[in-house]
């Protein structure tokens, strides 16, 4: 089993030395519920590098108001043997009050030009939550290496937003989302999810295909492509679209014309109770 710390000061010596002995130390933030999307993280983390952390927090400042930090799954002891499985060497396991010493709201850091739309405009104070996290997690851990998933692809964005505006002395290495055979994105999510939402949860994926395979034949225009996606959620039983939108990969902004830019699809739908989102390149 990996070792589990609970606390700062069991963590920092024990990275401490590994670093003074000259390892690279590689960093796998999560918050528990682990899936094999997960686990891809951590199979990277330990193939590149010395040391690899893993952190299992549920972070309560990333919750929106409407959102609930109690329902969020907790499986501590499953996640430990994924982390085993997956060679981690160290599971960093704080609770709320040792990451938050002074209360939710004392202290936080913000990217405002990604907080407020997408992800963000469905969800605030979100993303303050979760760069304020990964600040804290980078500050305890001081990782050479962290690893990111691209299934959250606007976190991506703001977490490599504030280490190039913080200056931060870690690399951001981003991960291929990891999949079910049906196109399905592995999620913490799919669990709520009845068989009759199951079944029509492959849309979100495959209406990010089907725009990947317009755009490659040639289609330029943003809003074709918006309406390609639409279609395709808006044909499936049960799925109510949140958003679909294409993108540039770096900034974010909505493009009208995808030629000679770097255009990533973005869709959030909601089935029943339950949102699930998705992200394809269509061309890099
Ligand atoms: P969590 O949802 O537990 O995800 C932890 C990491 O796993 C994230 O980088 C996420 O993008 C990645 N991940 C999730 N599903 C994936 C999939 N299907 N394929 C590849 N990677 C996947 O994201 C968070 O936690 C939190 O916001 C956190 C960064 C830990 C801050 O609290």
């Amino acid at each position: 089993m990996p070792t589990l710390l609970q606390t700062i000061a069991q963590a920092r010596p024990l990275i401490a030395k590994a670093r003074a002995g000259g390892a690279t130390v590689g960093f796998v933030p999560t918050m528990g519920a682990l899936h094999s999307g997960h686990a891809a993280l951590m199979q990277s983390c330990r193939r590149e590098c010395e040391l690899a952390v893993a952190s299992i927090f549920v972070n309560p400042t990333q919750f929106a108001p409407t959102e609930d930090l109690e329902r969020y799954p907790r499986t501590l002891e499953s996640d430990l043997e994924i982390c085993r499985q997956a060679g981690v060497d160290l599971v960093f396991h704080p609770t709320p009050r040792e990451m938050y010493p002074n209360g939710l709201a004392s202290t936080f850091v913000e990217t405002p030009a990604f907080s407020s739309i997408l992800e963000g405009a469905v969800r605030p104070g979100h993303f303050r939550g979760v760069a304020t996290v990964v600040l804290k997690l980078f500050a305890i851990i001081q990782p050479d290496v962290a690893y990111f998933g691209q299934k959250d692809f606007q976190q991506l964005v703001v977490i490599q937003r504030m280490v190039d505006d913080l200056r931060l002395p870690v690399e951001i290495r981003a991960h291929p989302t990891a999949r079910e055979a049906d196109g399905l994105a592995l999620s913490s999510r799919n669990r709520y999810l009845n068989a009759h939402e199951r079944s029509s949860a492959p849309a979100l994926y495959q209406s990010l295909v089907r725009a990947r395979a317009a755009v490659q034949a040639g289609l330029k225009n943003g809003d074709r492509v918006r309406q390609i996606l639409r279609e395709t959620l808006e044909s499936t039983a049960g799925v109510v679209t949140e958003y679909a939108e294409v993108v540039d990969d770096r900034t974010l902004e909505p493009l009208d014309n995808l030629e000679g830019r770097s255009a990533i699809a973005l869709v959030a739908a909601r089935l029943g109770s339950t949102r699930l989102i998705d992200n394809l390149y269509l061309r890099e």
